[in-house]
């Protein structure tokens, strides 16, 4: 019977449409689409139920009833699924499979080479102290015998903080070398001393292959009696020597520094050239003085390396600034 026929085609297409909806909305579509009391497909059904002859009507009537109970009862089921959210899905992938390594963060090569400088200098017998970055002109020059008309107090040569002023009323600056933590220690303790202190150090310095405005020093201080130049170039040399192995090659060469007398500067043999990795000497009478101690009883040695340098040379790096352009993926190399 072909109006039978058109039921079973209309129930099919009604259930195949409303299995393939995903939203809510689509499916109210399907519903007005199906069962629509206005011009839905529906209607189209009913009216066939008129052309049914009389023995026909009893079995076209009830598969009506049928077709549109199954359409409802469909949508109502899908509605119902849509409202719980996403149906819970199997893993589409193997849970037995190891997973991707994390990637794991390294020390910067400079941090590393510190941690290194702290240990070797340990061994040395020398105690590591902290200075602040920040300080004002008596720790940066006074104490240093660096007197006011002395080109490095140049505003220009100095990163000068305009907006704070030291406790004592004067100005403050970033320090420019660490020998500002020789003094804050004598300050605060009496010989014998044995200091290293390691840190920033800020310098508007213009920047190449060797020079960047901010880098790391590490001050060395050694003060009792008869502390003896050749103490200090053997320190130097061994400390070299551990960090960069026996083949290093350093040398001393006469300098001046406010703060020591006589004073070096110390150069290490990279290819063909020298590299300055620092300076240092016998600790002036006028430093002695300045934080209180008799020039009469004690002596003393002190160095100011840089780190950067030494950095540089162990990781075969000849550039400075490649230390601090942050490329994940060259520091990660190191
Ligand atoms: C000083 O800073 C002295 N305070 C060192 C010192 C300490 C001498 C104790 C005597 C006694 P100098 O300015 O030469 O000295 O710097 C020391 C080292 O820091 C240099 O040899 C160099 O290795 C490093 N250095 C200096 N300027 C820069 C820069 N702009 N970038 C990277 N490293 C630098």
């Amino acid at each position: 019977m072909d109006i039978l026929k058109a039921f079973d085609e209309y129930e099919s297409a009604a259930l195949a449409a409303i299995d393939a909806v995903k939203t809510p909305d689509q499916l109210e579509q399907v519903r007005i689409e199906f069962l629509g009391q206005k011009k839905g497909k529906l209607k189209d059904l009913q009216s066939l139920i008129g052309k049914a002859t009389k023995e026909e009507k009893p079995a076209v009537g009830k598969r009506f009833n049928e077709v549109r109970t199954r359409v409802s009862e469909g949508l109502e089921a899908q509605s119902a699924v849509l409202a719980s959210g996403p149906p819970s899905q199997e893993p589409s992938f193997d849970v037995t499979l190891p997973g991707a390594a994390p990637q794991l963060g390294t020390l910067h090569p400079v941090t590393k080479t510190i941690v290194r400088f702290r240990e070797l200098m340990g061994r040395f017998g020398f105690e590591v102290v902290e200075g602040p970055e920040l300080e004002d002109e008596r720790h940066n020059f006074e104490a240093l015998n660096i007197p006011n008309d002395h080109p490095a107090r140049d505003p220009l040569d100095n990163f000068y903080i305009a907006t704070a002023r030291a406790t004592s009323g004067g100005p403050v600056l970033l320090r420019s070398q660490t020998s500002t933590v020789q003094i804050r220690t004598m300050e605060n303790q009496p010989p014998p001393i044995r200091i290293v202190s390691l840190g920033r150090v800020y310098r508007p310095d213009t920047i190449d292959r060797t020079h960047s405005c901010m880098f790391h020093q590490m001050e060395g201080l050694m003060v009792d009696r008869d502390v003896t130049m050749a103490q200090l170039k053997t320190l130097l040399t061994l400390f070299a020597r551990s960090f960069l192995g026996p083949d290093v090659k350093i040398r001393f060469r006469p300098s001046f520094f406010p703060f020591t007398e006589p004073s070096v500067e110390v150069d290490m043999k990279w290819g063909d050239s020298w590299m300055e990795i620092g300076g240092a000497g016998m600790v002036d009478p006028n430093v002695f003085r300045a934080v209180g101690y008799d020039p009469e009883e004690v002596t003393g040695f002190a160095f100011g390396l840089g780190i950067e340098r030494f950095c540089m040379k162990h990781f075969e790096v000849d550039d400075i600034r490649r230390f601090y352009e942050n490329d994940v993926r060259f520091l990660s190399q190191l």
